[in-house]
């Protein structure tokens, strides 16, 4: 059968290469510390975990859910505005969505025309791209570069694009570079939207996950984002509920009610009991949230003082579960450098080039150990001459 063409837009998975390799080494009997994955090692909190479990009791729970319970939008808009502080959250302006993954995954086909163009950044998460990709769309790409701290420069962006561009993707804290937004970026990315007529499509998750200052906000908070944009706001991260797929476009409403038409006609909606158990993570304490950010923190700085003593430049780690560090000892292809780094430490981690041209030259690891795992992995780094 000729399958379509469509499928020749995505490459092979890096992850399954490298994965084939550390199962191989893990059956040879290596010590291996896997710093390639973006699944936190941290539990669920018990009263999440709690009402999933109540609800999944009741079977009347386990029938199609064909809408967004009201309390759960209502849940969406109050913690927008305690959390985040932004008020005027109505429940027309929130959709659920199976998380962020297949959100933006599937929000081309409901903003794009065939040869419409949007922009994303570069590197960026994955599913950025292939969003466009699979509405056919025509990617534009704006660069995360360390002169500009890895953060959107839109002084840089060729006018003619952004105003073709129907959309624009910006997601701080930025996975895998580690940047974290400032007031002065949002600022600039906002006035750009307007300039150009393009609608901000921000991805918020890891608002819990920003270190060495104040917390994480939304870009909704920032004066004029919700005429220009929207947001999608994701549990996976903050709440350890990965698996669960518990996301939300939050923002324009004819954004949402697009978004949302698009999806009824794939899917009918989220679990009852996951609707339930967003409903208590949303509405229950944050003092763990706080908590594991902490942990979060303690982690990054073992493994960033850990690669700065063995003479590695300090990467950048702002925010995120993730560090971006550059090749050390002039190393310049981080394909070939992954799999040194595992077969001569044991170290797991993520070319930067699987993220797009802009991440050649660095490797994304995750902060997937506790600070003595990841000392440990350190010290393996120096064993191995490193
Ligand atoms: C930037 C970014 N967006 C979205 C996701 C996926 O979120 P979700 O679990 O809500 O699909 C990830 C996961 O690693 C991510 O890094």
């Amino acid at each position: 059968m000729k399958f379509s063409s469509r499928l020749d837009r995505f490459g092979d998975e890096v992850f399954a290469a490298l994965n084939q390799r550390r199962l191989k080494l893990e059956a040879e009997g290596r010590t291996i510390y896997n710093l390639s994955v973006g699944t936190p090692d941290f539990a669920p909190y018990d009263h999440v975990v709690e009402a999933l479990r109540d609800a999944a009791a009741d079977p009347v729970q386990w029938k199609y859910s064909l809408r967004d319970l009201p309390e759960l939008k209502q849940a969406v808009c109050d913690y927008y505005a305690s959390r985040f502080g932004v008020e005027g959250i109505t429940p027309d302006m929130v959709a659920s969505c199976n998380g962020t993954q297949e959100g933006v995954g599937h929000l081309g086909l409901a903003l794009l025309d065939p040869g419409d163009t949007a922009l994303v950044p570069d590197p960026c998460y994955p599913v950025f791209e292939a969003g466009v990709k699979i509405a056919d769309g025509e990617l534009a790409y704006y660069p995360l570069s360390a002169e500009h701290d890895f953060l959107p420069h839109v002084a840089d962006i060729d006018p003619a694009v952004a105003d073709r561009a129907k959309y624009m993707i910006v997601s701080l804290p930025a996975n895998p570079v580690g940047s974290v937004g400032t007031p002065e970026v949002y600022e600039e990315i906002i006035a750009f939207a307007r300039e150009h007529d393009l609608l901000i499509v921000h991805d918020n998750a890891y608002s819990d996950i920003v270190y060495d200052g104040p917390r994480g906000g939304s870009f909704l908070q920032y004066p004029g984002a919700l005429e220009v944009g929207v947001e999608f706001f994701s549990l996976s991260k903050s709440f350890n509920v990965t698996g669960a797929r518990i996301g939300f476009l939050v923002g324009r409403s004819d954004v949402v009610s697009a978004f949302a038409k698009l999806r009824s006609q794939i899917d009918f909606g989220m679990f009852y009991p996951i609707q339930k158990a967003a409903i208590a993570a949303l509405t229950g304490p944050l003092d763990q949230v706080e908590a594991q950010r902490l942990k979060y923190q303690e982690r990054r700085d073992a493994l960033c003082d850990g690669l700065e003593r063995i003479g590695w430049e300090r990467p950048n780690a702002h925010g995120t579960m993730f560090v971006w560090a550059k090749l050390p000892g002039g190393r310049t292809d981080s394909m070939a450098f992954c799999e040194e780094l595992m077969d001569r430490a044991g170290v797991v981690v993520t070319p930067g080039a699987s993220f797009g041209p802009s991440g050649e030259g660095y490797v994304r690891m995750a902060l997937v150990l506790p600070p003595e795992g990841l000392q440990a992995a350190v010290a393996a780094i120096e064993a191995a001459g490193i």
